[in-house]
Order: structure tokens, then sequence, then C-alpha cells
């Protein structure tokens, strides 16, 4: 396993729709091996493949950071069906480092996707898992949670990119 470099804002492959994963391969075991760790290390709750300069739908959440195992979801081409209720709460981006945001997000999600083996899966998440999962599927999609800021909130984050030298 490695830890891939991951990729800032404003890189363009952050804006890329990520191509459907067709090969359920040791060369994608390894990448998401390789997401899981990278992860995890930086340290972060979800990742996604685009983040890491990939072009697929391949994403990796754990909002346990590793403590608990059964909270480490591999998501192969996500798609999220259903949706109820809304939260505004505190978002960040390991390719926008330096900053949060509150944004808006459903608190319970339906995900249908893949496993690394092909296999069809189904999950139903709330609260932090769904506010994390709906912002990799975001990723997957080329959208950044600052996309979803409106008015002064939007003015006041572009106003720090541009601070940051990113926009
Ligand atoms: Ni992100």
């Amino acid at each position: 396993m490695a830890i891939l470099p991951i990729v800032t804002y404003p890189d363009p492959v952050l804006r890329v729709r990520c191509a459907k994963v067709e090969a359920f391969d040791g060369q994608l075991q390894r990448l998401a091996n390789d997401m899981i760790e990278t992860m995890l290390a930086a340290p972060g709750v979800g990742l996604a493949a685009p983040q890491v300069g990939v072009e697929q739908c391949l994403a990796v959440v754990d909002v346990s950071v590793g403590k608990e195992r059964a909270a480490l979801k591999v998501l192969v081409n996500p798609e999220i069906v259903d949706e109820r209720g809304r939260e505004v709460d505190t978002e960040g981006c390991l390719s926008i480092p330096d900053l949060t945001e509150k944004v808006a997000r459903p608190t319970v999600v339906k995900v249908v996707a893949q496993d690394l083996t092909g296999s069809a899966i189904e999950i139903e998440a709330e609260d932090f898992e769904a506010r994390a999962i709906c912002h990799e599927v975001d990723h997957l999609n080329g959208v950044l949670f600052i996309d979803h800021l409106r008015g002064l909130r939007r003015d006041r984050v572009r106003r720090q990119l541009k601070k940051l030298g990113r926009s």
C-alpha cells in the first residue's frame, strides 16, 4: 500500500465527471487500498479517486477514521437513489485545505454501488456519514462542497480562496 499525493483545488481533475469502473481487477483493488491508506493518513473521513488524479467512479469513506472496521465503506460506481431530511453543518475537503463552511445536506441517504468484486451493494447512511457520502459522490461528478454555497457564504469563500492564491 502507498500514500498517494492529494490533488488540490483548482486542479482541473477535480472538475471531471468520472468514468464508471468497468474492470474489477487487481489494479482497482490496489487503488482502493492506497486511497484508504491516504485517507487515514491525511487524516480524513472520505476520499474520491479524482482527488488522487484518477478519473474513475471510486470513493472510500470512513467516518471513524480507522477506529471501527465496519465504518469503512468502499464505493464503486455509487449513486444516491433516495434522500430524506436536510441539515446544515460544517464541511471541509482534503483538496481545499484550510477552508471549512456550512453546507446543507440530506440527513439520510440510500446509495447503490458495487464492491471491489463488482457485486451490487446497497447502503443506508445517516447524519455525518450521509454527509460524507454525498460529498464523495459529488467529487465523482466534478462537484466540490464550495459549489453548494450561496450568497454571503459563497462571497466569503471566494475571498478566502483568492487570499490563498487559489482562484
Ligand atoms: Ni472532498
